[in-house]
Order: structure tokens, then C-alpha cells, then sequence
């Protein structure tokens, strides 16, 4: 038994005022720890003190104990008090240094140099147009099935409206079958049809593809579809929806419509519609002048349509149509060529773009 072994009265105390000592001192919240660790530590000061009580005679080892453990107690206290203390400092230290001064103006930063392309605007500015009238979204994928993009839609194999639509086919599959790039949203007409039963009420945007490009076409491109089907639903609530549709989005309160008879093969009778616009300059005035851009096909859903999806074309019925969502971007927001939306030149999105944080609201604006 060393001196080790031997704990005294006064060895306490003097060992308590030196650890409240070194409490007081620590400067900062790690000195304050290091005191912390080297007296109640697992190996400190204190532990060691009480590993050594096993060498007392038990009628000491009591009152030795209670003593340590009383010492262990108070500088535990002692170094809660300090280290709020030390908090507080730091933070008056941290408030005193980073002070923001908010006079300064707001510095750019990725948020405000990012810019929404046109078409996502626009396809926000049509989802909010429709949700106003009851339409939902609804969605189907790029690469469709012959069937959906086709057959279903009244368009059986060797119909001459196949080869009108420029398709991009995958290769055969073994069973001979061969996917496509859709060329239209209207199989989404399908899907959603077969998925759920009469009233149905829906848009679908998207991507379609045509082998085809020039100033106005671009190999892909995107289309939003509608479809109402109820019953008693008729030509006149098709045109309704269509100009309340075209007066919210060209934000004017007269436009000039022209519904010319055409044919698809999934509508009867079947329409294409043209906006008047005239050019002034660079200019684009909408609802005036004598030039007409084609940006829509529609028409009442063919029997053959309903029958496909297992609805009874005798009590209900509906209209469907389906629209061109850059003619629309280019003839609201002026912007001449197509090719540029899809080149990805940021300097066409600065120029055209739109800031991100100014998101399209009937109430607020559409195009704010
Ligand atoms: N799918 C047609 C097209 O792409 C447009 C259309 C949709 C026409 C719905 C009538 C009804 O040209």
C-alpha cells in the first residue's frame, strides 16, 4: 500500500477547491470540457479517488465515500453553471459577429438566375386554367403499345391515318408486335377510360413524337389532352370549355376562334380550331387581326371509342381534344422558332424564361 492508498480530509478539500478552481478558469466551452473529462472522467480525478476506497478499513470507507461523492455532486453542478455561462458568451460573441444587416439589397443567387422554361409555364398555366373548371391530371407513358396509340382509337391496322402520323416504331417484338413513340396524348383517353367508369373529367400533358421538323415542328414535341365523358354531354359544352379555356390563357376578353370540320378517326364529327392572331413588328396580338394558327384538334368520342373501353356509347357520350402546348407558348409569349425551345441554349431560356418563385394563379395572374 502506497501513498496512494491513503485519502485524507484535507487531501479533499484541497483536491474540491482545485477542480472549482479549474471550472472557474476554463475560458471556453473545450477548456470546459477538458476539465470536465479529467476530474469526472472515467479516468479523472475523482474516479480514481473513489477505485481507492477499497483500500480503506471499512469503518472509514463510509464517510470517505459520501465525502467523494458529495465532491463529485458539486463540481458536476459547478461545471453546469460555468458552461451555461460560456453558452451565453458564445452566442452574444456569435450575434455580435454575424450580424445581417438587412437594409442590403437581395444579392442573385441560383435560385434567381434559374429560369422555367416555357412550356413547363405554360403547362402550369394550363393545369390551373382546367383545375378551375373540375378537370384532373391524368398521365400515360412515352413508349405505348401499337394498341393504346392506334387500334383502340379506332385506327386499325392499314388505316391511312397511320402513315399521317410520322411514327417512330421500336423494332418487332418475337410476337411480332412493335412499341412506338406515341404520337399523340390520346391514349391516355384509353387508359384513363378502362381504368375508371362515367363522369370522367381530365387532362393529360405530355411528350409525343413524329418524324418530322421544320420551324414550327420539332421531333418531339407536347400535347395536352382533355376528355369529358357523362351523360347528356354535347358539342355546345366542348366550344365552352374551348373559348373559356383560350380567353383565361391568351388573358384577353374576346378571342377570335375559327372551328373548321375535320377528320380524326377516334372523333365524330371531328374539328381542328384556329386562334386569330395579327403580327404587329415582333409583336403578337391575340384575338385581333386576319391570321389564323391551327392549335388544336377536337371532336365528340367516336362510338368505336367507347365500345374499346367497355362503355355504352347509347348512354353516355363526351368530347376530347387535344392540343398543342409549344404552339401555345409560341403564339402567348411571341417566340418565333420552334427548334430553339429544345436546343437548351441559356441564353433563349434568359431571354424567354420565366422567374421561378412567380408561379401562374388565376387570382394572381397567369403569366405575372
Ligand atoms: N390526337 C389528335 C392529334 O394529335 C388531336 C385530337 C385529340 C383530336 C382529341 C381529337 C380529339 O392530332
Amino acid at each position: 500500500m502506497g501513498d496512494e492508498a491513503i485519502i485524507s480530509g484535507s487531501d479533499l478539500e484541497q483536491l474540491e477547491k482545485s477542480l472549482l478552481d479549474s471550472v472557474q478558469n476554463a475560458s471556453d466551452l473545450s477548456g470546459l470540457d477538458e476539465v470536465r473529462v479529467s476530474a469526472l472522467g472515467k479516468k479523472g480525478q475523482v474516479s480514481r479517488l473513489l477505485k481507492r476506497l477499497g483500500f480503506l478499513a471499512a469503518e472509514d470507507r463510509k464517510s470517505f465515500g459520501q465525502a467523494i461523492n458529495g465532491i463529485k455532486q458539486r463540481v458536476g453542478l459547478a461545471i453546469g453553471e460555468r458552461k451555461k455561462v460560456l453558452d451565453q458568451e458564445a452566442l452574444d460573441d456569435r450575434l455580435a459577429t454575424e450580424s445581417a444587416d438587412v437594409t442590403l439589397p437581395v444579392r442573385s443567387g441560383p435560385l434567381l438566375d434559374g429560369r422555367v422554361h416555357p412550356v413547363s409555364q405554360v403547362m402550369d398555366e394550363i393545369f390551373e386554367i382546367f383545375a378551375d373548371i373540375g378537370f384532373s391530371v391524368a398521365e400515360g407513358p412515352d413508349i405505348e403499345t401499337d394498341y393504346y396509340n392506334f387500334t383502340a382509337l379506332n385506327i386499325p391496322p392499314e388505316h391511312p391515318a397511320r402513315q399521317e402520323h410520322d411514327t417512330f416504331y421500336f423494332n418487332e417484338r418475337d410476337d411480332g408486335s412493335r412499341l412506338v413513340l406515341r404520337t399523340h396524348t390520346s391514349p391516355v383517353q384509353i387508359r384513363t377510360m378502362l381504368e375508371k367508369k362515367p363522369p370522367v373529367r381530365i387532362i393529360a400533358p405530355g411528350r409525343v413524337y413524329r418524324c418530322d421538323s421544320d420551324q414550327t415542328h420539332t421531333p418531339m414535341f407536347h400535347q395536352v389532352e382533355g376528355l369529358v365523358i357523362d351523360t347528356g354531354t354535347h358539342l355546345g359544352h366542348l366550344k365552352w370549355v374551348l373559348e373559356e379555356f383560350c380567353k383565361a390563357f391568351f388573358e384577353v376578353d374576346e378571342v377570335k376562334m375559327r372551328f373548321r370540320a375535320s377528320h380524326f378517326p377516334f372523333t365524330e364529327p371531328s374539328m381542328e380550331v384556329d386562334v386569330g392572331y395579327a403580327k404587329e413588328g415582333d409583336k403578337i396580338r391575340i384575338g385581333e387581326g386576319d391570321d389564323w394558327l391551327e392549335i388544336l384538334g377536337c371532336g365528340m368520342v367516336h362510338p368505336n371509342v367507347l365500345r374499346n373501353v367497355n362503355y355504352d356509347p347509347s348512354t353516355v357520350q363526351g368530347f376530347a381534344f387535344g392540343m398543342g402546348i409549344d404552339r401555345l407558348a409560341m403564339l402567348k409569349y411571341g417566340m418565333p422558332d420552334l427548334r430553339a425551345f429544345f436546343t437548351a441554349d441559356l441564353r433563349w431560356l434568359k431571354h424567354y424564361g420565366f422567374m421561378p418563385l412567380d408561379v401562374p394563379t388565376l387570382a394572381g395572374g397567369l403569366s405575372a
